[in-house]
């Protein structure tokens, strides 16, 4: 179900569910890929004449208004984007949505406030989801499902409200998944994943589900330390997740018998505390407590000598996944390993992709333009969880996944 399947939507209205949950530093957006990201089926719509009204979440407010997590920044953003007035209403399904909806004229755009701000949004209750989900429905005359990145959540906007409308994925859906299946059908060999991030609990399942697929499996982030541990390197007071330890030397002996690498890195940057002043020193992986901070050492970054080796590795690939940053690049002295693979990935001749909220903001922070990837995905656990094969409710629900 395409947005051509539902006809002409000519002064028509439709509720389009976009994921505008972007990132907020003091009220200004600090990365606006999700907003941009929106823009081709808005504009669609809005060239077609239709009536649009934009629901999204942002954040995760406790289902009841809460202003630190209002869209309002958001309906500017769009509104410049746009190039035309996007009209805000100061609440979800109430009077000032209402009278929002109601005084759209054809061609025109409109932003409802944040959908958590609603219990029924996020409710383990079906009913009370169901509910929500009609009030949306009133709002509509056709839905269309644009939110990437939330099609993982069983939600009311999500799963609920396209069972009360006629319905379809929009363009940014469509895009993602043609990106996506090529990952999981018929990738282009040599075929590498780079995963970073702090936990590898996170990362489990797509880590088992990824070691019979792929050639190269490169581990960086605060993960890294779990993997290093496993293998009886002692990592100071790095992130280290002791419960997950047996887990990953289970994937690192799967990994060999299947004569798949898991490659980890040689070294790493070892701090004194987690702040951009910290004292630091690069260490091999063997001696990360030699440093005059002893076992209170933090690896806060995979070391030069791992750049080179997994950079090499990218570049010599033709298909390259990435999600999770490899150090803390928001810290400038801790920046420079998820730097070198972002650069990277620019340089990998076939297709490269970045997943996750995270690396698309690391890669955009760090003066990278979204054109130099073959694609920057806007969904993190939606895109993982595809990769894990797992069936999404959101495009269950549209048709989209059997
Ligand atoms: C995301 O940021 O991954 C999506 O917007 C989903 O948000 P959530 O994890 O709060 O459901």
């Amino acid at each position: 179900r395409t947005l051509e399947s539902l006809g002409s939507l000519s002064g028509k209205r439709v509720v389009v569910r976009c994921d505008l949950n972007v990132p907020l530093k003091d009220g200004t957006i600090t990365d606006d890929g999700r907003v941009r990201a929106s823009l081709p089926t808005l504009n669609a719509l809005i060239n077609q004449g239709a009536r649009v009204v934009v629901i999204s979440h942002l954040g995760r407010p406790k289902g009841s208004p809460d202003s630190q997590y209002s869209l309002a920044p958001v309906a500017q953003r769009l509104s410049e984007l746009l190039g035309s007035p996007v009209t805000f209403a100061t609440d979800t399904v109430g009077q000032a949505a209402a009278d929002a909806v109601a005084n759209l004229k054809d061609g025109q755009i409109a932003l409802l406030e944040n959908l958590r701000f609603n219990v029924g949004e996020t409710s383990k209750d079906d009913n009370e989801r169901n509910e929500f989900a009609a009030q949306l429905a009133e709002f509509g005359d056709a839905f269309v499902s644009d939110g990437f990145g939330v099609v993982h959540r069983k939600q009311a906007s999500v799963y609920e409200l396209p069972q009360l409308l006629p319905s379809a994925a929009g363009t940014l859906i469509e895009a993602e998944l043609t990106v996506l299946d090529q990952l999981t059908e018929n990738p282009q060999r040599p075929y590498s994943v780079v995963l970073g991030g702090s936990k590898v609990s996170d990362k489990l399942g797509v880590i088992e589900h990824l070691l019979p697929r792929v050639d190269s499996l490169l581990i960086g982030g605060g993960m890294l330390f779990t993997f290093l541990a496993a293998q009886g390197h002692k990592v100071g007071s790095s992130l280290l997740e002791s419960d997950q330890i047996d887990t990953v030397t289970r994937y690192l002996a799967d990994a060999r018998e299947r004569g798949v690498e898991i490659i980890l890195p040689t070294d790493v940057v070892v701090a004194s505390s987690f702040s951009a002043d910290a004292e630091h020193e690069v260490r091999p992986i063997e001696s990360i407590e030699d440093t005059p901070f002893g076992a209170d050492g933090l690896g806060l970054d995979i070391g030069p000598e791992t750049s080179q080796l997994f950079s090499q590795r990218i570049a010599a690939s033709k298909t390259v996944f990435w999600n999770g940053p490899m150090g803390v690049f928001e810290l400038s002295p801790f920046a420079a390993g998820t730097k070198a693979i972002a650069d990277a990935l620019t340089r990998v001749d076939g297709l490269s992709v970045v997943g996750g909220g995270d690396s698309s903001a690391a890669v955009r922070a760090l003066g990278f333009d979204d054109d130099q990837f073959g694609h920057i995905s806007t969904g993190g656990g939606a895109s993982l969880e595809f990769l894990e094969g797992k069936k999404l409710p959101g495009l269950e629900v549209l048709g989209w996944q059997q």
